[in-house]
């Protein structure tokens, strides 16, 4: 079945979005005991997330993160067997969140989508929807804030929090500090998009709040890590690309829009490993 889904090559949309489905419901991977799945059997999911992807560039819908950071992020889920859910902050129009549900579905575990607006969580189920997805997300209208007050004791400890919402250094530190507030929703696993992100622009877009509260992501993180946080230290892990690859803004040659750019010697992404 899932030959046959790879082989449509995604031509047309509702063909894919059945085959898909059938897949995420019936093929679950299976785990040796250390964890690792030969790539005869990992293989045909890699291109069935691969193929989630042209479908969501197709519509517009794609991730707002390099290939490079999304393929991390999903070898990290594949090629660990535990069976923690998968927390997306800021879904946007459900570029991740499709390719997540999918690694949810075939791996066993739950996944939780959270977006403050409401129109991108309608389109991140509309997304998700395409491939018959949607069932294995949960998509949460709010913020990390909210979802933590109503799902908080419920959850079991995370594999992946993904957290690539306000990016604001308040927002930001508020969202670690809550992460770090209760001992099952330290996930194995702190992806932080946008890591070293900036605006060069911020005056013109945002006047004083941003001014106040820039885009720093970075910044928050190690504030939190090295003032706040008495817990065991996480290992860090640069993802995805660094300043100036994969097409990606630089300080010299920032984006049209709002100036916006990776900062010099830095990443989209950091990844923080706790035992
Ligand atoms: C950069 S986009 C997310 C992109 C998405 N993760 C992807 O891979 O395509 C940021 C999203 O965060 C949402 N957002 C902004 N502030 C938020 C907050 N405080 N809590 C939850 N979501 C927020 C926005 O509505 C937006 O959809």
């Amino acid at each position: 079945m899932l030959g046959q889904a790879v082989k449509t090559e995604i031509g047309d949309i509702t063909q894919d979005a059945d085959d898909l489905s059938i897949v995420a419901a019936g093929l679950r991977l299976p785990w040796s005991s250390n964890g690792l799945v030969g790539a005869d059997i990992l293989g045909p999911h890699v291109e069935a997330l691969m193929a989630i992807d042209r479908v969501n560039a197709r519509n517009g819908d794609q991730s707002h993160t390099t290939e490079r950071f999304r393929q991390e992020l999903l070898y990290l889920l594949l090629d660990n067997c535990s069976r923690g859910s998968i927390i997306e902050v800021g879904t946007m129009s459900g570029g991740m969140t499709a390719l997540f549900a999918y690694v949810a579905a075939i791996t066993g575990r739950h996944c939780f989508a959270i977006d403050i607006n409401h129109n991108c969580i309608l389109a991140t189920q509309r997304t998700c929807d395409r491939f018959g997805l949607a069932e294995y997300v949960r998509l949460c209208d709010g913020t990390l804030a909210m979802f933590v007050e109503s799902h908080g004791p419920e959850v079991e400890r995370p594999d992946l929090i993904f957290l690539d919402s306000d990016h604001s250094y308040g927002v930001t530190l508020a969202e670690l500090r809550l992460i770090h507030s209760r001992p099952n929703l330290v996930p194995r696993w702190l992806a932080l998009h946008d890591f070293n992100y900036r605006h060069g622009t911020p005056a013109a877009w945002f006047g004083d709040s941003h001014a106040n509260n820039p885009i720093a992501v970075a910044r928050a993180a190690i504030d939190f890590l090295t003032r706040e946080w008495s817990g065991p230290f996480p290992t860090m892990k640069r993802c995805g690309a660094f300043s100036g690859q994969f097409g990606t803004a630089t300080p010299d040659n920032p984006g049209a829009l709002m100036q916006d750019y990776i900062a010099r010697h830095g990443s989209e992404g950091m990844i923080l490993v706790y035992p």
